[in-house]
């Protein structure tokens, strides 16, 4: 089983501090090293066969040609392991062991918090995304093959390169909150009550309120 303890941030550089993120948003300019590590503190001994992140962003950049990343998670074998990013408003891309899949027209909104919510599992090869509880349509992607290995997960930019590799113009402008992942597939349910902010049950890899299954 892979497991995080995600209670350790790194902001930019040099300092780190166990916390606990409910009600707190990190807020991304878009200047240069602006991004949030998250720190694995348990390494690995074995493998993701299915994974779901949430996280909800505010941003007011149209820019169709710049695509913006949330959520980036490596591994030594896939430098895109498991990424959320955006690309204008309503095309949103989600890759998985380095395979993409991009959904366009969900109903996401400038000037506003916006939940997403991305699945993939490795015995269907399918992921799919959702907006704001609207889901997109399942697209294949990675089968068979699993993510394993010490992650290093990012907030705000893209690896490009095993924790590093950074390019600016990928760089996330905007707020994120509420960054949560499980190893599994979650339920419609589970993603309609997190989009809704009503109860759900948080992530067991990473939970922005600082609870995991293994405490
Ligand atoms: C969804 O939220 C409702 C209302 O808070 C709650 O009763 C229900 O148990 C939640 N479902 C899940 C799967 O957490
Ligand atoms: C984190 O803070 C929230 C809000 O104050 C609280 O509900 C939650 O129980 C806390 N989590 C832990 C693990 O203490």
């Amino acid at each position: 089983m892979m497991k995080l303890a995600l209670l350790f941030f790194m902001v930019s550089c040099c300092y780190a501090v166990p916390k606990n993120l409910s009600g707190k948003a990190f807020t991304f300019g878009g200047v240069t090293n602006s991004y949030v590590k998250l720190h694995p503190t348990i390494t690995l001994n074995g493998d993701i066969n299915s994974a779901s992140v949430c996280l909800r962003y505010f941003s007011d950049i149209l820019d169709i040609d710049r695509v913006q990343s949330f959520f980036s998670l490596a591994t030594r074998t896939h430098i895109n392991g498991f990424l959320l990013s955006k690309k204008g408003n309503n095309n949103h891309y989600h890759i998985v062991g380095d395979s993409l899949a991009q959904f366009w027209g969900l109903p996401a909104k400038l000037n506003s918090w916006n939940s997403v919510c991305a699945t993939w599992d490795s015995i269907t090869g399918l992921s799919q995304l959702w907006i704001n509880g609207k889901p997109g349509s399942r697209k294949f992607i990675f089968k068979g093959g699993t993510l394993a290995g010490t992650p290093i997960v990012i907030l705000g930019l893209d690896q490009d390169a095993y924790g590093g590799g950074f390019n600016q113009n990928d760089a996330f402008i905007g707020q994120l909150t509420d960054v949560h992942m499980w190893d599994r597939v979650i339920a419609p349910c589970e993603i309609n009550n997190f989009s809704e902010n009503k109860k759900f049950q948080g992530g067991n890899l990473i939970n922005w309120q600082g609870k995991s299954a293994w405490e």
